[in-house]
């Protein structure tokens, strides 16, 4: 794969995808980046030789891919911007927007445009991100494999078909690491509270989370089943387990997520105005 992309926005994601890209082989030569603030993007030039560009413009002009990896709140005025270059060029877009739909960017770019919606995470930084994928129907399967082989660069790809669910992923996979760095917080928090030395509880806490995560990852059982496996009767994990119960973890977290998905909702009526 050498097809020219070019990024919008040198921030964390669009670093990390970039980063991800040149460790998967593709060319430095091929991707080209431009960001308001062009320090970012020369920076970007230092790191891994890829090409900056003063403008978006200059950046997306005759690109395959554009990557639009800047915030929605600057996404409409961004892509008000590109309009010419897009249109002369006909690449995909690939947005990484939380919030922003297809039709809303197909309604600022034009309706034929190829566009795919992406939700990722912020274990991308680290190569270890979950995304989900939405392509609109302008898409061709061409499109669909570049846009997999960029979120490849940094983790795994899901897609899916019904564009609504995306508020879903993100309340679930894309605010998640927020969730699960509040857990590890916790009970940490709680393994101090019961007089461990606070660097023993902190290596504890994260070395049970990653051990756990891997062993559920890598099993073929459910982790319902694991938990029941490790939560002998009137044992301690129960103990800890029915408090839990009894403190309404389940129906928290439905709430939680509710209210993630609920926000994300809103989030497109702000900033996915025509
Ligand atoms: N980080 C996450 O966990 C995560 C997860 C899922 C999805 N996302 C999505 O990924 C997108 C990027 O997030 P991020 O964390 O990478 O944000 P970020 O670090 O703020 O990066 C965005 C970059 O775009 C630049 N920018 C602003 N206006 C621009 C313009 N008109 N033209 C070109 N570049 C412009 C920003 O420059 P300034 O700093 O000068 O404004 C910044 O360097 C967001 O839409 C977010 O919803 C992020």
């Amino acid at each position: 794969m050498s097809q020219t992309i070019a990024f919008i926005g040198a921030g964390n994601m669009g670093r990390a995808i970039i980063g991800g890209l040149i460790e998967s082989g593709h060319p430095a030569t091929s991707i080209r980046v431009a960001d308001a603030n062009h320090t970012a993007a020369q920076g970007l030039h230092e790191q891994f030789g890829v090409e900056a560009r003063a403008t978006n413009s200059e950046a997306a002009v005759g690109a395959s891919m554009v990557v639009l990896a800047v915030k929605p709140q600057q996404m409409r005025e961004v892509v008000t911007d590109l309009t010419a270059a897009i249109k002369a060029s006909g690449p995909v877009v690939l947005s990484i927007a939380a919030g922003i739909t297809t039709s809303a960017l197909a309604g600022w770019l034009g309706a034929d445009t190829a566009i795919v919606r992406s939700m990722p995470n912020t274990p991308a930084l680290i190569g270890r991100g979950t995304a989900a994928l939405y392509a609109n129907a302008a898409v061709s399967a061409d499109g669909r494999a570049l846009a997999a082989t960029i979120m490849a660069a940094v983790g795994k790809v899901h897609w899916l078909e019904d564009e609504s669910l995306m508020d879903a992923v993100t309340a679930l996979s894309g605010s998640g690491p927020a969730y699960v760095f509040k857990l590890i917080e916790v009970l940490e928090q709680s393994g101090i509270a019961l007089g461990l030395p606070p660097a023993l509880a902190r290596a504890l806490t994260l070395e049970t989370a990653v051990g756990a995560s891997a062993l559920a990852a890598s099993s073929s059982t459910s982790p319902a089943e694991l938990r029941r496996q490790v939560t002998s009767k009137g044992g301690t994990t129960e103990a800890a387990l029915r408090v839990l119960g009894e403190g309404g973890l389940e129906p928290l977290f439905d709430r939680a997520l509710t209210a993630a998905r609920d926000r994300s909702r809103t989030l497109a009526e702000e900033f996915g105005k025509p």
